[in-house]
């Protein structure tokens, strides 16, 4: 194992996941742990995140010194070498200029860090401090031309510390390095698989569980799928699945929902018809924070109605994933700010009373999908294309009524099933249909038209984090159209989504 303490950067979990990736298992953990804490977990190595502070402010987030003396070796990443530095006597001061971007790095690649890499390639920046008086502890391993210990290693113990972001895609070898770290120095042999993962997570979950039984929120998505059928494997009929058809789901959903759980599961499935109270709650409501709000309370309230006839219910398992986390502004150490309100993470375990499972809370969804096959669940559902919560509420723009929500499922329908004909579906990872709230002029027959008009998204994307728009063949695109316009009544105009995220988002809402 590795340990990654988080110092609150925005790339923490990635660096977990870029471990993962190298076959070693490594999770997040807060970055105070204490070093007797950590001896007690015994990882091969430990990795210092980045973070937004400068570690001499008042407040900054600091780490217990007495990990240094554990004899387990220590890799701080910007933030993390910083604040290393300074707990072992450096002096740490604003630098004179802030290094941002890309900068080319030199480095002597004489030793176990830099082994196998060029002598010089293209690093990532980002920060405002420097390290200073360094020489009596430290070597300097690696310079650019505003930053003269961009790595560096402890002239007695295992630490190294890099000024760079050797985890984001930018950095050239990032990959490299820190394999070499956890490799070479850690001596990790690379043999944790996704299903050691699994494994584990099923070890869990039944002794936390032990008899009780647990409740798990079905969507129709990939990621409360997995955690049902991890939940179902590791406890079996303790476990009760509610599935809360909201009105706002897509076409043929619910019932590809009971079909696949009878097919993979000998447990209950309670359906909660509750299409009407939302309805209601949405009614007269546009602008969209308030809908994603609206919608969040009348799931809690539906949710709570039918958990309260599970009276022996004790657990609630949630499909939560990194990014939900994060993008949420939910990550307590974390400095990122609320983009969107997402329903699936605010609010719900503290208003129904249960203790949560969320065994995905710390991947990504490439990782869960990878979790999804080892557990058996057919392809259909693992190469789903996410959905939000609130659905296609967020994909009607301003006012939610069922024939709107009809006309946008229709629409949806036609575009989803032309990428599965030209196994296009595959290659991108999100499409949809939006519904805008507005008329435009056409022409039909002889007769003028002034009907709705239908936007058209595609992204790819590796984490949903950022994305680019889809270069969509144009006569894939011209047939949806042309079916959009010819079989979904009171839709004239088909437009084409050509935004990348940032600064759109994917969802229009
Ligand atoms: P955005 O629109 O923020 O979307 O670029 C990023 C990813 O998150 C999904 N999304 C949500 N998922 N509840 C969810 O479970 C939500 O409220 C929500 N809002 C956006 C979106 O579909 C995309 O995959």
């Amino acid at each position: 194992t590795i340990l990654v303490l988080d110092f609150g950067s925005q790339t923490a979990q990635l660096i977990a996941r870029r471990v993962r990736d190298q076959q070693v298992f490594c999770q997040l953990v807060r970055h105070d742990l204490s070093a007797a804490r950590i001896r007690e977990i015994n990882p091969k190595g430990l990795i210092l995140s980045g973070g937004p502070a400068s570690c001499y402010a008042p407040g900054a987030p600091q780490l217990d010194p007495g990990i240094f003396d554990l004899g387990i070796p220590i890799l701080g990443i910007c933030y993390g070498m910083q604040v290393s530095c300074r707990a072992l006597g450096c002096e740490v001061k604003p630098g004179k200029s802030r290094e941002f971007g890309h900068t080319e790095m030199h480095c002597d690649t004489d030793n176990a860090l830099f082994k196998g890499l060029p002598k010089s390639f293209t690093t990532w920046m980002s920060h405002g401090d420097r390290v200073e008086n360094l020489d009596t502890q430290f070597v300097v391993l690696a310079k650019t031309s505003d930053c003269p210990n961009a790595a560096i290693r402890h002239r007695e113990k295992p630490i190294y510390g890099l000024q760079f972001h050797p985890e984001v895609s930018h950095t050239q070898h990032g990959e490299h390095l820190l394999g070499n770290f956890i490799r070479n120095i850690c001596g990790c042999d690379g043999t944790w698989k996704i299903s050691s993962f699994i494994e584990q997570q099923i070890t869990e979950i039944r002794e936390r569980v032990g008899k009780r039984r647990v409740i798990c929120g079905l969507s129709g998505g990939v990621d409360s799928s997995v955690t049902a059928a991890l939940l179902y494997q590791s406890i079996g009929s303790q476990l009760t699945c509610i599935f809360v058809d909201n009105g706002l789901l897509r076409k043929g959903e619910r019932e590809q929902v009971e079909y696949e759980f009878s097919e993979h599961f000998k447990t209950d499935l309670h359906v909660v018809d509750a299409a009407d109270r939302f309805l209601d709650a949405l009614a007269g409501v546009s602008e969209p924070q308030a809908k994603r709000k609206a919608i969040g309370k009348t799931f809690i309230d539906v949710f709570k109605d039918e958990a309260r006839q599970i009276d022996d219910a004790h657990f609630l398992a949630q499909g939560t994933l990194y990014p939900d986390v994060i993008e949420s502004g939910g990550n307590p150490d974390g400095p990122s700010a609320t983009i969107k309100y997402h329903h699936n993470v605010g609010g719900l375990p503290a208003e129904l009373g249960f203790e949560l499972i969320e065994p995905l809370r710390m991947l990504f969804k490439d990782e869960v999908r990878r979790m999804g096959q080892e557990l058996g669940l057919p392809d259909g559902l693992i190469w789903r294309h996410p959905f939000p919560g609130p659905g296609l509420a967020v994909r009607c723009l301003g006012e939610i009524t069922k024939a709107r929500l009809d006309t946008l499922r229709e629409a949806d329908a036609v575009f989803t099933e032309e990428l599965h004909e030209t196994g296009t579906y595959r290659k991108v990872q999100q499409a949809f249909a939006v519904l805008l709230p507005l008329q435009t002029v056409g022409v039909m027959g002889d007769a003028r038209t002034y009907e709705d008009v239908i936007a058209l998204r595609s992204v790819d994307t590796d984490n949903f984090m950022t994305a680019d728009w889809s270069k969509l063949p144009y006569d894939l695109l011209q047939r949806v159209s042309t079916k959009i316009i010819n079989s979904v009544r009171g839709v004239n105009r088909v437009v084409y989504d050509i935004s990348s995220k940032p600064p759109s988002t994917i969802e229009w809402e």
